[in-house]
């Protein structure tokens, strides 16, 4: 239906329970057959008592109940993973993001020991990151874990490169490469854990769906290994995961943290990636966190984070002439990452940000904001 049709007139046997200026029967009921019409998207966020409309509508017209309930969804989880893994080993990859560290506990909660997981560190995360994943995987939940520190391996192969897609080229293989290796160490595993969510899948199912996981999918699936998948949040969207993680017990800047691409800064640093700009960059983004969670604005935010051009540019400290490199922050609402507007941070904000950077970040002697939505810009600079 184009957004100008309209239902001029309900028909036999309904009524007209709701009206707009451009609709006349925006909402219509047959009650005595229990038949219930809306003409507007109560699934989007932005429409108020949407989800009243639906729960009405589920639990009232049609007589469900909730029982789709976090805890019922981590204990059919549970028991699905042992009926299918029964006592072989499985591995996952940890990348330190919230589907792949659920989809971990929830393997381990079904089969302990049984279950080891890999934290390939391409170095390419951001500040504490790293330290964060280890500490809750190893001393929280005390899941076997290899931590693979291959940070030099990722920096060398970087070394010279310029070009995004081939940065996006060069740690996808590698991190498989990686991957592999520690894998094969592990002997008889026969099961590999996936975070696919229900929205992977769908997208699967569409025309664009293998460009598309190509070029996002970094740190995904081995190739060439024999195993079976394990995909426990394939039922799930991606708020479920979220409190599921939040019931596992995941601690909370794990499972509110904002999308990260597998490629990590290497994708926000733009021209060659070095140990000392990955290092500017990782300072300045540090201090961006801290400040937009210190304002409380961390999770309305899609993403908030520090981009590092190729550029440099005349300052002054003191007395003497600086010629550094600016800093840009890049902060988007969105819903989805397919649009996303460009976030009104507050000006003190800004400028708290600003000082700190400039002050706080050797090599740094300006800060920037970039304005810009998508489309026609992208989230990522690179
Ligand atoms: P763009 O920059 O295309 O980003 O507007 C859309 C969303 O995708 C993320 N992104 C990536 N994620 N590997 C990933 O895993 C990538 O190579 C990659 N490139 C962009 C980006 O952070 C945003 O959330």
């Amino acid at each position: 239906m184009s957004h100008r049709d309209s239902v001029t007139a309900p028909p036999e046997g309904f009524e007209a329970t709701g009206s707009t200026a451009a609709s006349p029967v925006a909402v219509m009921e047959d009650r005595r057959r229990r038949l219930f019409g809306i003409q507007c998207h109560p699934e989007v966020v932005h429409t108020p008592f949407g989800t009243d409309i639906l729960k009405n509508f589920l639990f009232g017209a049609c007589d469900c109940s909730p029982t789709w309930t976090v805890v019922s969804i981590i204990e059919d989880a549970v028991a699905a993973i042992r009926e299918q893994v029964g006592d072989h080993k499985v591995i996952c990859g940890l990348s330190g993001g919230v589907d792949s560290s659920t989809a971990a506990l929830l393997v381990h909660r079904a089969v302990g020991e049984n279950l080891t997981c890999i934290f390939v560190d391409h170095g390419l995360l951001r500040m504490n990151e790293a330290e964060q994943v280890i500490d809750a995987f190893t001393n929280h939940f005390h899941v076997p874990l290899v931590h693979v520190e291959a940070q030099e391996r990722f920096l060398s192969k970087l070394e010279g490169v310029t070009d995004p897609e081939q940065k996006r080229k060069i740690i996808g293989e590698e991190f498989i490469r990686t991957f592999e290796e520690e894998a094969r160490r592990l002997e008889n595993t026969r099961f590999l854990v996936q975070g696919t969510l229900y929205s992977d899948v769908i997208e699967s199912g569409t025309r664009d769906a293998a460009r598309i996981k190509s070029h996002h999918n970094v740190g995904g699936l081995p190739v060439d290994m024999d195993l079976e998948l394990v995909e426990p949040l394939r039922n799930i969207f991606k708020d479920e995961v979220r409190n599921v993680a939040a019931e596992l017990g995941l601690p909370d800047n794990m499972v509110w943290r904002q999308p990260f691409p597998g490629p990590g800064l290497a994708i926000r640093i733009i021209g060659e990636v070095t140990g000392e700009r990955l290092e500017i960059l990782r300072r300045a983004d540090f201090i961006l966190q801290e400040e937009v969670r210190r304002a409380g604005l961390y999770r309305e935010l899609w993403q908030s984070f520090c981009v590092l051009p190729a550029i440099r540019s005349v300052g002054v400290m003191g007395d003497s002439r600086t010629y550094a490199y600016p800093i840009i922050i890049r902060a988007v609402t969105s819903e989805d990452a397919m649009t996303a507007d460009w976030a009104r941070l507050p000006y003190e904000l800004l400028e708290t940000v600003s000082n700190r950077i400039i002050n706080e970040v050797p090599g740094v002697n300006r800060v920037a904001l970039d304005i810009s939505s998508k489309p026609p810009s992208t989230i990522e600079w690179e």
